[in-house]
């Protein structure tokens, strides 16, 4: 491992105790005591890859925006900081997990300021079409999140062009500006991506014109975002195969609105409930947005109850079974599904199949659940059936999982949010003790783990 990867990990441990201590949580380690069945209810709130996009929409209105059931995590706080550097004023609402965001006052932010609250976010990225429209300008430092990947920008920078975005790349990021102000055009997405989507959405709202933008992402937070904007005045389409039409307004006002809950937190509860042979109820989880998810839980050998308020997840007993799994774009089984339940195969009985189409580098997790016990080999090739983007180009994003192999604990080190979540269900369904360190990042997208592992029983202890 080089010196840079060295220095990236200890920033990123830096960062890790950062996105923990923002919210609350002080420890970077947890000891977890395992083979103890997570039993009882715990909570969702509103998605965090929902709830941060709809807090930079707020910027579009000139009236507040009120968010309901939005989560205490650190992605969160990062976007609340680059709104108030924007002069946006974030307050508490009545009710807790409400916010209330007011753009009246919106001014430019020094690219120092922006690249301080940026952190190890994409969403700053997002910002680029409201402030154009706000102030004719935007600054968008270097972007961090989850390295799953290489995840470029080109689509969005792309996209921007088209609308008349002038792009410069300067050392420290991007500046752009937009001299003859944004123009509807007509676009098509190479991939369906749902930052370039955001993308089009949170600028063609308010271009001069028609946009049409084909090859669209329609994952359930692009639509409920399409419902935020609506709600904010904005006029827009969804047409069957992924096009999506907008006419853009003059004027936007501020939106009142409950977030879509949290279906990757509830597929990942659900995955911690089958693989430690337990029982999760997850309030507010719903079945509409999970249908992919319920059908392959069912197929590997988990039971589920869809109730009014939420949805149960149990082991009914007996042996779990093996799949093929391809990750792909909505409606298919989704990429931040996959690390949480690759526990519960490496129970399975047999030989299960995950093929990664979504990132191309998701699979650095795997070498701690082989240290662990698990039966797990990485390969290059398109297992699963399908070629994707990434075959014949020497990524491992394909994963063959044998079992039934037994967990035995270890000392491991969170790489990623999903890949930390996965981590921490090893540990609780390993026989012995195991440490998992860098957990602060999983904070980033898990409103109170810790607090909901307390209620499900787990047997651990904090180290600071
Ligand atoms: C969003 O990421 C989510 N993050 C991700 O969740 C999620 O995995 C992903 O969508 C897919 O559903 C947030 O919403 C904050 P993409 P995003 O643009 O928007 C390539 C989690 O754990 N691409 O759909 O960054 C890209 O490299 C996170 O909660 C380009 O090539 O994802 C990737 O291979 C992880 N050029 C693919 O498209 C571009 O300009 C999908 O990316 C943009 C994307």
């Amino acid at each position: 491992m080089n010196a840079a990867r060295l220095n990236d990990d200890a920033n990123e441990r830096g960062s890790a105790q950062n996105h923990g201590a923002s919210v609350g949580l002080t420890a970077d380690k947890i000891t977890i005591r395992g083979g103890i069945p997570l039993i009882g209810r715990i909570e969702v709130k509103g998605a965090k890859n929902l709830v941060t996009k709809a807090m930079v929409a707020a910027l579009l209105g000139e009236t507040p925006s009120v968010l309901k059931d939005v989560p205490n995590i650190s992605d969160v706080r990062i976007v609340r900081g680059l709104l108030e550097v924007h002069g946006v004023k974030v307050t508490e609402g009545a009710k807790p997990g409400d916010l209330i965001l007011d753009p009246v006052d919106v001014e430019s932010a020094h690219f120092a300021a922006i690249d301080a609250h940026a952190g190890s976010s994409r969403i700053p990225i997002l910002f680029c079409g409201p402030l154009l429209h706000r102030l004719g300008e935007a600054f968008i430092p270097d972007l961090g999140g989850c390295r799953i990947g290489d995840r470029p920008i080109d689509f969005h920078l792309e996209v921007l062009r088209k609308f008349g975005a002038v792009v410069e790349k300067q050392p420290n990021g991007i500046r752009m500006s937009a001299p003859n102000g944004l123009k509807g055009a007509k676009l098509e997405l190479p991939y369906p991506s749902v930052g370039a989507t955001e993308q089009v959405l949170l600028t063609a709202v308010r271009a001069d014109g028609i946009t049409e933008l084909k090859g669209a992402a329609i994952e359930p937070e692009i639509m409920d975002l399409i419902n935020i904007l609506q709600k904010m005045g904005a006029i827009i389409t969804v047409d069957t195969d992924r096009v999506i039409r907008i006419e853009g307004v003059e004027r936007l006002l501020g939106y009142n609105h409950r977030a879509l809950f949290d279906r990757n937190e509830a597929a990942s509860w659900a995955a911690a409930a089958l693989a430690t042979d337990g029982d999760i109820f997850v309030g507010g989880a719903r079945q509409a947005e999970m249908i992919t998810f319920l059908n392959v839980f069912r197929k590997v050998g988990g039971a589920f109850d869809i109730c009014d308020d939420g949805i149960r997840f149990y082991h009914p007993g007996g042996d779990l079974k093996p799949v093929i799994i391809e990750t792909d774009v909505h409606p298919g089984f989704m990429t931040d599904w996959q690390q949480p339940l690759v526990i519960a195969l490496t129970k399975a009985h047999g030989t299960s199949i995950v093929h990664e189409t979504v990132y191309e580098q998701r699979f650095g997790f795997v070498d701690a659940l082989v240290e662990m016990g698990a039966t797990i080999q990485i390969h290059k090739e398109c297992l699963g059936g399908h070629p994707c983007r990434f075959g014949q180009r020497n990524f491992n994003h394909s994963a063959v999982i044998t079992g039934p192999t037994k967990l035995h604990g270890a000392d491991i080190v969170v790489p990623d949010l999903r890949g930390g979540f996965s981590h921490l269900i090893a540990a609780l369904s390993a026989e012995g003790t195991s440490t998992v360190s860098n957990v602060g990042i999983i904070s980033r997208g898990y409103e109170n783990f810790i607090g909901k592992l307390r209620l499900l029983g787990a047997d651990f202890d904090l180290e600071g």
